[in-house]
């Protein structure tokens, strides 16, 4: 027993000390549509815990740059700010999968570069929301950089999808689609090259995304199960908070209520066919001998409110339910059962995943490497003391906004239905710039922490919200009008510097007056 120990030690300090390409690991890369953080949406992922956070780091304080599918995809495959990249919104118009997109950022996007540098490249489910499309090539355009390509044609569905399997178009029908991507995955993964060749795979199944269709064994298996009821679940809005929060019904009537907790419960039912997914990709790469070389990641595209402030359900919002987002990872040299409070964002992970490579961040990316997470414990003003920058462009269009809504300006709209009891969703003038703020507490003693949102609003009154999550951190108490000159001006000053920064400039390091709290 002993001499087996020993000798196995010396086989793990050999290998770990072959330079080049052994530092280099497999990447598998989950991202699931609309899953949040603070609503408990990782609860009905129970293995997932035990295999991947439990047996890794899990980030506390991940969040997206952009609360929206395409745009927020494209940062995640660019590393770059939405200003940058240039995919503003859902719409072919607004850059989704664009020419803009196809001819300048998707063909140098991180899976393009790993690709570049040797790796075998995989692809399974939901990319960007035109991808697809005769407007946007149609499903003979694969993405640059990728072996297998099995893209989805437009936004998430859970039956009666196309699918691009290497730029063919296939109709299914009848096969659930997370089910469909987990038997590509273990295709992949019975290729003999995993073994020989680094790979990335990345699985991007539809849950829990509408319309939050469960498996058929999964299908009421959460009954009993009802929307949380979080402190500003349902409150009503008045003039402390933006336009479209304002619009009635506000509160929602009870009537709703069931019909939330419906949509909740739903969510929660398709999550477990992703939980089965991530076992059974686990299960593979630990039979192959190949779950020690791998980093496994699972995230979510952006996070979502259920009936916080009277919202019905959908994303589009600065708040905390919107923008965190579910991060764990396990993999060589990490920690087990690790909680890691840095700030990190979905502009990040080009620059972590090349780093995973052995590979530099080009310089036009705006994020930075999470890894390794040694690297981070500096405090040079971009793990632990961090400023970012939240943008959204508020979508309006006639399409969504339905003619019982009875709203002159559906021009400027978006997303008014009657089963929402004609609240909007979203406006054009749901258009938004923040900073984010987070400084953690790492000793309670020594540090002053912050937890902070500062916004402006593109709309006719210049509207302005600001909250102190470290006291609110419910987002009750809008402190706008209550700063004092001195705060507010730092929060814009910073807010126009990153609203056009690009590469190292978004990276704000120094707090120069880190002693006016807020
Ligand atoms: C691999 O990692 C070791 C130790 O971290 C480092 O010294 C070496 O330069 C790396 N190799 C490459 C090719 O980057
Ligand atoms: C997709 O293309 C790759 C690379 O040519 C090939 O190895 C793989 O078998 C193809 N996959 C499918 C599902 O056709
Ligand atoms: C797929 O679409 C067809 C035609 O609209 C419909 O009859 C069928 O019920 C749908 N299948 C599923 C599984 O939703
Ligand atoms: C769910 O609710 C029903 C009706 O209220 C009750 O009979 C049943 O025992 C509950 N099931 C669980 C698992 O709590
Ligand atoms: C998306 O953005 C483009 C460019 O700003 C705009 O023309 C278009 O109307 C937007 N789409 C929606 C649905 O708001
Ligand atoms: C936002 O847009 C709507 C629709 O055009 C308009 O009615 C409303 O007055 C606007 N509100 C603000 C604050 O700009
Ligand atoms: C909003 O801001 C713009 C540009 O800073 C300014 O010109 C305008 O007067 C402001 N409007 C209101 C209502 O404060």
């Amino acid at each position: 027993m002993e001499k087996l120990q020993v000798l196995s030690f010396w086989i793990i300090m050999v290998t770990w000390t072959v330079p080049g390409l052994c530092n280099q690991t497999n990447i598998v890369l989950v991202v699931t549509d609309d899953q949040d953080l603070t609503l408990g949406g990782l609860t009905p992922m129970v293995k997932t815990q035990k295999i991947i956070a439990n047996m890794g780091v899990t980030f506390t304080n991940a969040f997206v740059t952009t609360p929206i599918c395409c745009p927020s995809r494209a940062s995640m495959f660019s590393g770059q700010y939405q200003h940058n990249h240039q995919t503003l919104n859902n719409s072919v118009s607004g850059g989704c999968s664009g020419p803009y997109w196809q001819q300048h950022v998707e063909p140098q996007a991180w899976p393009a570069l790993l690709h570049q540098a040797g790796y075998t490249t995989f692809y399974a489910g939901k990319y960007l929301n035109q991808y697809g499309y005769r407007k946007t090539g149609g499903a003979t355009h694969v993405p640059a950089g990728w072996d297998w390509w099995i893209g989805l044609v437009g936004n998430s569905r859970y039956y009666n999808y196309t699918l691009s399997v290497n730029g063919t178009a296939v109709f299914h029908s009848d096969d659930y689609l997370t089910n469909v991507i987990e038997a590509f995955g273990l295709e992949f993964l019975r290729q003999h090259h995993v073994t020989e060749k680094n790979f990335l795979m990345v699985l991007a199944p539809p849950a829990p995304h509408a319309p939050f269709t469960p498996a058929p064994k999964y299908k009421d298996h959460y009954k009993n199960v009802t929307a949380m009821r979080t402190p500003n679940f349902n409150v009503p809005v008045f003039r402390d908070k933006h336009w479209l929060l304002q619009m009635p019904p506000s509160p929602l009537p009870d009537s709703m209520l069931p019909e939330l907790d419906r949509v909740y419960r739903q969510r929660w039912e398709t999550l477990l066919s992703v939980d089965d997914l991530i076992e059974s990709m686990v299960m593979k790469l630990e039979s192959l001998g190949l779950l020690d070389k791998t980093h496994f990641i699972v995230t979510s595209d952006h996070g979502y409110h259920v009936g916080q402030f009277g919202l019905p359900w959908d994303k589009r919002q600065p708040y905390e339910m919107d923008i965190r987002i579910p991060l764990m990872m396990r993999g060589p040299g990490l920690p087990h059962r690790q909680m890691d409070t840095h700030s990190v964002l979905n502009i990040d992970f080009a620059p972590t995943f090349l780093a995973m490579a052995d590979l530099e961040a080009p310089p036009w990316m705006d994020g930075i490497s999470f890894f390794p997470l040694s690297k981070q414990n500096a405090d040079d003003g971009t793990g632990m003391d961090r400023k970012f920058l939240i943008e959204y462009q508020g979508e309006g269009s006639r399409k969504t906004v339905s003619p019982n809504c009875l709203y002159d300006e559906a021009d400027t709209l978006s997303n008014c239905v009657p089963e929402q009891m004609c609240k909007c969703q979203d406006a054009r003038n749901n258009t938004f710039t923040c900073v984010r703020h987070l400084k953690p507490h790492i000793t309670p003693h020594l540090m002053s922490s912050y937890n902070f949102l500062f916004c402006k609003f593109r709309d006719s009154e210049n509207f302005t919200e600001a909250y102190d999550l470290n006291v609110d951190p419910y987002q009750l108490n809008n402190l706008a009008l209550s700063l004092s000159p001195a705060v507010e001006n730092k929060y814009m000053s910073w807010l126009e510097h990153l609203k056009s920064c690009s590469g190292l400039s978004c990276q704000l390091h120094h707090d120069s007056d880190a002693q006016s709290s807020p």
